[in-house]
């Protein structure tokens, strides 16, 4: 089995052994990614960010926590290629959703053919935005507050919200249905995956949205092992994500309305239970 210099880059960051990344990858990640997951990898090899790519073993153990807690609204916050979206769809059932939000649709695209043969893309809400604005949107609960704001939406959403948000087209109305509903406490799922200064705004925002016994997932927690190096030892381009992501570490460590895990996997998983 071939392992590319990316793959030892992207791996070597946490477990400092690129043997080891292999073994995990020989004997679990590689032989039980499924078909579409392993396409997506393929195709996202050849594109300059494949770095940013969910690794497949944090991929598995993101796949099986939505299994055990049979998640079925979800939202994901960075989309890149779609190898974690793809993930997610495949492991929630047939009639589950997922928001799926990020500024570049173009990534996103490279990555559609591939979930549309998987037979998926009814699960998935694209939003091209940015994540906190879609957050507050969803927590604006418009539908109590203005009951008819909901019906003029649903007549001209396009217009309203053309340069705002930019919809998938196929799904976009039943985003505006989002919008009619109570979105507090009602999703099972979310997993961060993106723009790592603003991680303490989207916990709290999903803090609210998703339900007690609802998972928040954020990637990246351990910055490549620099959260635990001396600020002069990190490169320029790292240090305010690595400062972000401390801040981060530090205050989700003492919160009282979640159990945390830190699974040291791929770059780190801080794993969020909401539990009041
Ligand atoms: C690390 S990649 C996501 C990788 C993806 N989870 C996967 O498995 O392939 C980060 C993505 O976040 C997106 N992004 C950057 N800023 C964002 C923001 N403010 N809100 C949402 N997405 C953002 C980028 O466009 C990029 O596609």
């Amino acid at each position: 089995m071939e392992f590319t210099r990316a793959e030892s880059f992207l791996h070597d960051g946490l477990l400092q052994s690129f043997e080891l990344t292999k073994y995990i990858l020989k004997t679990n990640g590689y032989p039980r990614e499924p078909t579409p997951l392993k396409e997506l990898r393929e195709v996202t090899a050849r594109h300059p960010g494949k770095l940013m790519s969910t690794a497949p073993h944090s991929g598995q153990l993101i796949g099986m926590l939505l299994k055990l807690i049979n998640a079925k609204k979800t939202i994901e916050i960075g989309v890149y290629t779609g190898y974690s979206l793809l993930l997610t769809a495949l492991s929630i059932p047939y009639d589950a959703m997922i928001i799926a939000i990020d500024p570049n649709k173009e990534t996103y695209e490279i990555g559609l053919p591939i979930i549309q043969k998987a037979g998926v893309e009814h699960k998935i809400n694209f939003i091209e935005s940015q994540a906190l604005p879609v957050l507050d949107i969803l927590l604006q609960n418009l539908s109590t507050k203005y009951p008819g704001f909901i019906f003029y939406l649903h007549f001209c959403f396009f217009f309203f919200f053309y340069g705002f948000f930019k919809f998938n087209q196929l799904n976009s109305s039943s985003f505006v249905s989002f919008l009619q509903k109570d979105n507090e406490g009602s999703f099972d799922f979310a997993f961060v995956d993106a723009d790592k200064e603003n991680y303490l705004n989207y916990h709290e925002r999903l803090l609210k949205l998703v339900k007690v016994g609802g998972l928040i997932i954020f990637d990246n927690t351990l910055w490549g092992g620099t959260v635990a190096q001396p600020e002069e030892a990190v490169s320029e381009d790292r240090k305010e994500s690595r400062r972000s992501i401390i801040e981060f570490n530090n205050s989700v460590s003492i919160d009282q309305r979640i159990e945390i895990a830190l699974a040291p996997s791929g770059d780190g998983l801080t794993i969020c239970r909401r539990i009041r």
